[in-house]
């Protein structure tokens, strides 16, 4: 058996998820010849309170002696601060890194990207939480080139639009998509379109142009705060429910992102309900393709955060961005109206 050294960076929603799949997976581990040995999990606070299945001596303040003896640094604390220093470190001393981190992936790329681009950056749990995404833009989809991406990329959002249709208030659905793990930190990166805005940017880079910048994305990011529950009501009886849509396609030779509230046509699978995240792809080659599946909470994304350690241990790269930009493409494209 080999031992593999594994640092945990964050126990929270999805950390803590992340460490149950490890306590239930050890056949899969056994098949792989190897044995996962946590060098330590780093938490703001080691004594409060968590399930039974977390080891309790392994939780402490201490980075350095987390990342002393790492062969992998799996980063779930989140944000853009203190993470990026210590991903930083551990890519830097050659460590991969596996993360779920969307905003440093966005935010900080120009010192992620010679590391994405040496296969040393996994992060198939950065968009669409549980459900296949970066993989299929990273790997699968690349023999196409892409003419148009319209993603509905936020869990939380889409929960929220769907209580609303069936009557509930803002509030309420917010503190619903809290309490279900589904919300950010801040749950103003959700409702005001940030969290979609990063993971948009993140999948331009894997399709589009390696270098797309986060600032156009954000600049372009427009969330749902303004909608009114009758207008969300009203839309989805006539069979055009609202949902938060980030696009890329194509204009006047260039390429575009944005996201925003939008009618979905009848029937189109961007009407997702509840918590589920679709992206409508079409590439040149392949035509349209669909992904569909749970995009936020716990448990769902811990699965992703599993398969891309299975991944690394079996001997894969990381995602790595497009080889070089493509060309925008000329519509039409899906038409979807803003509101
Ligand atoms: N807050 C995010 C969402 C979590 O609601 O989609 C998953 O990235």
């Amino acid at each position: 058996m080999e031992r593999l050294n594994v640092a945990l960076l964050g126990a929270g929603t999805v950390g803590t998820q992340f460490l149950k799949l490890l306590s239930e997976r050890e056949d899969r581990f056994e098949a792989l010849a190897t044995t996962v040995n946590l060098t330590g999990i780093l938490v703001r606070n080691p004594e409060r309170e968590r399930p039974e299945w977390v080891p309790k001596n392994l939780l402490t303040t201490d980075a350095e002696a987390v990342l002393r003896d790492a062969e992998v640094v799996v980063e779930l604390m989140g944000g853009t601060g203190r993470a990026l220093e210590l991903v930083d470190y551990a890519l830097g001393e050659g460590i991969p890194v596996i993360t779920a981190n969307k905003a440093l992936l966005a935010e900080a790329w120009d010192d992620l990207k010679p590391y994405a681009e040496d296969g040393m950056l996994y992060y198939e749990a950065a968009v669409m939480g549980g459900s296949p995404a970066v993989e299929v833009m990273a790997g699968s989809l690349r023999g196409n080139y892409p003419l148009e991406l319209h993603g509905v990329l936020n869990g939380t959002t889409s929960y929220i639009l769907s209580r609303m249709e069936a009557g509930h208030s803002f509030g309420e659905a917010l503190a619903e998509a809290q309490e279900k793990g589904y919300a950010e930190a801040d749950p103003l990166f959700d409702v005001a379109g940030i969290d979609a805005a990063h993971k948009l940017t993140v999948l331009a880079r894997l399709i589009a142009d390696p270098e797309f910048p986060w600032e156009e994305v954000r600049a372009n990011t427009k969330g749902i705060t303004h909608l009114k529950a009758d207008e969300v009501m009203q839309a989805a009886d006539r069979g055009t429910p609202i949902r938060l849509v980030a696009s890329l396609y194509g204009e006047e030779g260039r390429w575009r992102a944005k996201v925003r509230p939008v009618k979905v046509p009848k029937g189109h699978p961007l009407a997702t309900p509840g918590v589920q995240n679709a992206i409508f792809f079409r590439g040149d080659a392949v035509g349209e393709v669909v992904l569909t599946g749970p995009g936020a909470g716990g448990l769902a994304t811990a699965g992703a955060v599993l398969a891309d350690l299975f991944r690394l241990i079996e001997g894969y790269p990381g995602h790595s961005p497009a080889p070089a930009p493509v060309p925008a493409p000329a519509g039409p494209f899906l038409e979807l109206e803003e509101v």
